[in-house]
């Protein structure tokens, strides 16, 4: 165990199963149950699916790998991990400033979808969706509330609170006993839906949209989402990961630990998906709503289902909850910035990141809202801005840089001899997987991650290149 510079012993995860429950918490949340249908239903659905689905084996996963193996062996958060490793090379550093800031970005709009998670615990409490007449009536309920500066900014300040308290608690107090409890009830949870889903009628027509792909659909710009998404989905390309690897112990093996977080968060993301497409079919809807999509169809849903009090409570407990575990991550990433570097004491740093988090939130947060609901570029709003820069630029580009690290700079062989601590089984019976990473960690992932990114910042276009 490594000794903090103040003395202290950096801490570490309980048990084996802490660690995997705390992460696969950071990788589950509203990018399975919440983005994941919105941008797979405006994006045609089942292809837009198995394009995720390559991404998320052939660049997610090396990269998941080499993420972690960078905190455990440095025992550091990003900023502090890549500096050593990277022999204080003030180019490496600024990687993992870039992990630090695109934490901010994310956690700023992120917490503004969980405080319109938690806003609709206290509506389905309250029992509104019963008195939508027509389906619409849920939709212009939404823009009601979401056009509302105080329901959206009091619940942003409710949901940082929350968050503050775990990340205030360390690692095994807070993070690791909430996750324990947390994620089992949401398996639960979201099992029950995807049940009751399948036993709508017309929840067929959901399924067939989810699982028969149409291939015109998929496009560079398909693409390109389908691999923010994989990045998102998976907590990589900022640091957080790596800094959950950074408190696991070396008899842990991170082989199998990431392609279990990797199994744990697909599965949740296509039992999301069936849960409500099959929901929004049943019902007539229609699968491309955008962000707004699950605010949309549960409450009609729900509203006119027997149980559906219940279960829209449910619903959106379970969305919170999924919330938190992931903004608990990000939140971690950047109070340990300030606890590893700055040597500050937990409580001021995270006091301090959830309040200057909360500010940068607020112009998102009224993004929705007449104050401030201009469309900036194109058609997007501050909101979306946030969103496609930290998602779809920010993470690929720091999972390239990521990937790079390990494969050319710092080596293979040191990277290896660290890996196979805790994973010597893999190594004598099944060398054949090491050899894989290797080469979709030095070849694969940056090739693809660069052309996919060159194409989204429309460079490929100017040189003639066009897919
Ligand atoms: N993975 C989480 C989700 O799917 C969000 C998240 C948590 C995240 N930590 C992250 C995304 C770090 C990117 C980077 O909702």
């Amino acid at each position: 165990m490594t000794q903090h510079k103040t003395g202290k012993k950096r801490e570490q995860w309980g048990s084996k199963l802490g660690f995997i429950l705390a992460a696969a918490g950071s990788a589950i949340g509203l990018g399975n149950i919440w983005k994941f249908p919105y941008v797979a239903g405006d994006s045609g659905g089942a292809a837009f699916i198995v394009v995720f689905l390559v991404c998320i084996f052939i660049i997610g996963l090396p990269v998941t790998v080499g993420e972690i193996l960078i905190g455990r062996t440095a025992q550091r958060g990003p900023v502090g991990a890549f500096k050593k490793l990277g022999n204080n090379s003030r180019l490496w550093t600024s990687v993992g400033a870039l992990g630090v800031v695109t934490g901010f970005l994310i956690l700023s709009f992120y917490a503004v979808v969980a405080g319109w998670s938690l806003g609709y615990v206290v509506e389905s409490l309250k029992g509104t969706f019963f008195t939508f007449e027509a389906p619409e009536a849920a939709g212009m309920y939404f823009q009601s509330l979401t056009s509302n500066p105080y329901w959206i900014i009091g619940f942003l300040f409710i949901f940082m609170a929350i968050s503050l308290v775990f990340v205030l608690f360390g690692i095994q107090k807070g993070i690791e006993r909430g996750s324990k409890i947390m994620m089992p009830v949401l398996f639960i949870l979201l099992l029950a839906l995807m049940v009751r889903g399948l036993t709508l009628k017309g929840a067929s027509k959901g399924l067939e949209f989810f699982f028969s792909p149409d291939w015109s659909k998929i496009n560079g710009q398909v693409i390109l989402l389908a691999l923010g998404q994989a990045f998102f989905t998976m907590s990589i390309g900022m640091g957080a990961m790596l800094t959950y690897g950074s408190y696991m112990s070396e008899k842990d093996n991170i082989l199998s630990s990431s392609l279990q977080i990797l199994i744990l968060d697909t599965a949740i993301s296509i039992i999301a998906g069936v849960a409500i497409f099959t929901a929004v079919f049943a019902n007539g809807q229609d699968p491309a709503e955008g962000p707004g999509l699950i605010f949309h169809i549960i409450p009609v849903v729900f509203s006119s289902m027997p149980g559906g009090y219940f279960f829209s409570i449910l619903f959106f407990i379970l969305l919170t909850i999924a919330a938190i575990t992931s903004a608990i991550s990000l939140l971690e990433v950047i109070t340990s910035y300030l606890v590893d570097e700055k040597q500050w004491n937990r409580k001021k740093a995270v006091v301090l990141c959830s309040v200057i988090t909360f500010f940068l939130a607020i112009p998102s947060a009224l993004s929705y809202t007449p104050i401030f609901n201009d469309k900036l570029i194109g058609d997007k709003n501050f909101f979306d801005i946030i969103d496609f820069v930290s998602s779809n630029i920010f993470l690929p580009l720091g999972g390239l840089l990521t990937a790079i690290f390990v494969a050319w700079f710092w080596g293979f062989d040191k990277a290896l001899l660290e890996m196979k601590k805790g994973a010597e089984d893999i190594f004598e019976n099944h060398f054949y997987l090491i050899k894989l990473w290797k080469i979709f960690l030095r070849y694969f992932a940056p090739v693809l991650i660069l052309v996919v990114l060159l194409h989204s910042m429309g460079i490929l276009s100017l040189l003639g290149l066009e897919f």
